[in-house]
């Protein structure tokens, strides 16, 4: 299987990437129990089929790692030369405090170890408390850092628009951000994506598949106890389900997804990644993979393979217009982890 050329998404100058990307929490732990060996293997496999794009993070438990042993395995087999194909994005969430070049340094050393690169290509950063600008003492560091060569390209992640603005002004060049962003939480189209239009940034999706719940699995299923969702993106995607609807609304949802899905001979699951990467400065949509334990490489292909239509967007537009405001309820993007 190889994917067609509108998979892929010129993210730079410098870098192509799949615009399904391959999201790693999933192998943190808190989504059962991953096998280190099966789990790098497996990247394998997701690689070959054509999604050569990674996110992950420096608390997603061993993925930089993996992503380090990925690489080393892959040189071995193929040569060094074509590690140039591996795309892997990280992440650098600090604990709050003073950001000293020296604590930002030793930051970033890490993750460079463990992934086994020279250079990270995108370093996505997080900050828990706006009430601390210190963050823009960090992004000053991390930018010296990507001068001196450890780091090609700066993104964000779970920023607000305002705060976009304030590290656009104070002179930093950011490429992305990562939000949250479906067809349940859409609150990156309230400002941050125009920003992002403007400003020559784009977004990178999360949770646009609700952990699994955005499927045929839980079409027609009753409201799933606690207890039945077992990973911690399952439980967290149903609390912003609750937050948005509820259960009876996102049945009605699942169902007018699933005509159109029939419609192209296709997944649930496709026409909610094919609906966000078809929207304004999204440069491309996270897919989290339980490697090793779960693998959906067959179906997502299939979102390169058709596109939805103005009837497709009209039929989808009544259900969401009956849902809550996330913006009025939780704030702009990102405000659930402040
Ligand atoms: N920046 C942040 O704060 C943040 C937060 C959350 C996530 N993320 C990133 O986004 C990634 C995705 O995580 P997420 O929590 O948002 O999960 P998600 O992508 O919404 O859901 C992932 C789950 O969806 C299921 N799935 C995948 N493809 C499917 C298909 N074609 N049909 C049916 N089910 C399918 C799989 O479930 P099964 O494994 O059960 O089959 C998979 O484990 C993470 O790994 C991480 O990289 C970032």
């Amino acid at each position: 299987m190889s994917l067609p050329p509108s998979s892929r998404f010129r993210f730079t100058d410098d870098l192509a990437i799949c615009r399904i990307l391959n999201g790693m929490w999933q192998v943190s732990g808190a989504h059962g129990a991953i096998e280190p060996v099966r789990a790098v293997d497996e990247m394998f496999v997701y690689h070959a089929a054509g999604f050569t794009t990674w996110d992950l993070a420096d608390h997603y438990g061993p993925a930089e790692d993996f992503i380090g042993d990925f690489r080393r395995v892959s040189a071995a087999r193929h040569g060094a030369e074509r590690l140039t194909e591996i795309q892997a994005f990280t992440k650098w969430v600090p604990h709050p405090g003073r950001m000293t070049r020296r604590i930002v340094e030793e930051a970033i050393g890490v993750s460079l170890r463990r992934m086994g690169v020279e250079r990270l290509d995108l370093l996505q950063f997080h900050w828990w408390d706006y009430s601390d600008e210190s963050y823009l003492e960090a992004l000053d560091h991390l930018a010296e850092l990507q001068h001196d060569g450890k780091i090609r390209h700066l993104g964000l992640t779970n920023f607000d628009t305002e705060r976009l603005r304030v590290i656009a002004e104070h002179g930093v060049p950011i490429v992305s951000n990562q939000v949250q962003y479906s067809l349940v939480d859409r609150r990156p189209e309230a400002g941050m994506a125009a920003f992002c239009g403007k400003h020559g940034m784009t977004l990178l999706a999360y949770g646009t598949l609700l952990g699994g719940l955005l499927s045929e699995k839980y079409l027609g299923r009753p409201d799933p106890l606690r207890a039945e969702l077992n990973t911690a993106s399952l439980q967290k995607y149903k609390r912003m389900i609750d937050a948005w609807g509820g259960w009876a609304l996102f049945q009605q949802l699942l169902a007018v997804l699933k005509q159109i899905a029939d419609r192209y001979g296709v997944s649930i699951a496709n026409v909610g990644v094919r609906y966000i990467l078809d929207r304004p400065a999204v440069a491309g949509v996270i897919v989290g993979a339980r490697l090793g334990v779960a693998q959906h490489i067959a179906d997502n292909a299939r979102v390169f393979g058709f596109d939805l239509d103005s009837a497709d967007l009209a039929a989808i537009e009544p259900v969401l217009a009956k849902s809550r405001d996330l913006m009025t309820l939780i704030g702009d993007c990102g405000d659930e982890y402040r």
